[in-house]
C-alpha cells in the first residue's frame, strides 16, 4: 500500500512506521513524508532511510484551502493514489475538504488520549490534570472535526495520581507505536470497513 506521512514535530510515529516496514510486518511503502514545519526531525529521520521528504510551510499559503491544494498534490506527485493511504503522525494541523476529498476514507490520524476524551493539542496534558485514572491513543479516520473521524483503534495505559503530562505522554507514545502500524496493516490488507461512524474489522484471509 502507497502511503504518505505527514508529520510535524519528532517523527518517532514515523520512525516507528519505518521500522515495521523493515521488518517485514507492514506492507506499505512510504512514498512521501511531507512536514509543514522545516525543522521537523521527521523530515531527518526520512532522509535517514531513502525516503523523499517535502516541506510545505503553512505560513506561505495564504488560507487553509491553498495549502491543502498544495499537499494533495505533492502526495498525487508522491504515487500515492486511490489504493494508497493518508497517515498524519503527529502531524499538526487542521485540514479541510479540500484535503479530505481525494483521500476520503483513506486518511488515518493518531492521537494521544482515548477520544472523544480530550482532543486537542494538549491531550495528554489534560487528561493528567483532569486526573483520570486511564488514558490512551487512538487511531481514527479523519474527517472535518478535530479529532473526531471513526475509531479504528485505541490502547489504554493507567495513569498515575499526579505524575504529569510529559510522563503519561511518554507512556502513551510507546502504546501509540504500536497501535498506529497495526492499524495501516489492517487497512493494507483491506480488513478495514466503515459504515457510518463504526469501523468493522474483517477476518484476515487465510
Ligand atoms: C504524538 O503524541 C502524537 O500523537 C501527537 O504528537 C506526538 C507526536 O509525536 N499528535 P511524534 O512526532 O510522532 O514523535
Amino acid at each position: 500500500m502507497p502511503i504518505a506521512v505527514l508529520v510535524s514535530g519528532g517523527g518517532s510515529n514515523l520512525q516507528s512506521i519505518i521500522d515495521r516496514i523493515e521488518a517485514g510486518m507492514l506492507d506499505a511503502e512510504i512514498k512521501v513524508v511531507v512536514s509543514n514545519r522545516g525543522d521537523s526531525f521527521g523530515l531527518t529521520r526520512a532522509r535517514n532511510h531513502n525516503i523523499p521528504t517535502r516541506v510545505l510551510l503553512h505560513t506561505d499559503f495564504d488560507s487553509r484551502e491553498t495549502f491543502d491544494e498544495e499537499m494533495v498534490r505533492a502526495i498525487r506527485q508522491s504515487g500515492v493514489n486511490e489504493t494508497g493511504a493518508v497517515v498524519m503522525a503527529g502531524f499538526m494541523r487542521i485540514v479541510t475538504p479540500v484535503f479530505l476529498e481525494p483521500f476520503r476514507g483513506r486518511v488515518v490520524n493518531i492521537h494521544p488520549a482515548l477520544l472523544p476524551s480530550f482532543p486537542g493539542v494538549r491531550g495528554q496534558g489534560d487528561a493528567a490534570d483532569y486526573g483520570v485514572k486511564i488514558s490512551g491513543c487512538t487511531v481514527h479516520f479523519v474527517d472535518e472535526q478535530m479529532d473526531h473521524g471513526a475509531v479504528i483503534m485505541q490502547a489504554a495505559v493507567p495513569c498515575q495520581p499526579g505524575e504529569g503530562g510529559d510522563a503519561l505522554a511518554a507512556r502513551i507514545l510507546k502504546l501509540e507505536h504500536r497501535i498506529l502500524p497495526q492499524a495501516l496493516q489492517w487497512l493494507a490488507e483491506g480488513r478495514l470497513e466503515l459504515r457510518g461512524r463504526f469501523v468493522h474489522l474483517k477476518p484476515a484471509s487465510r
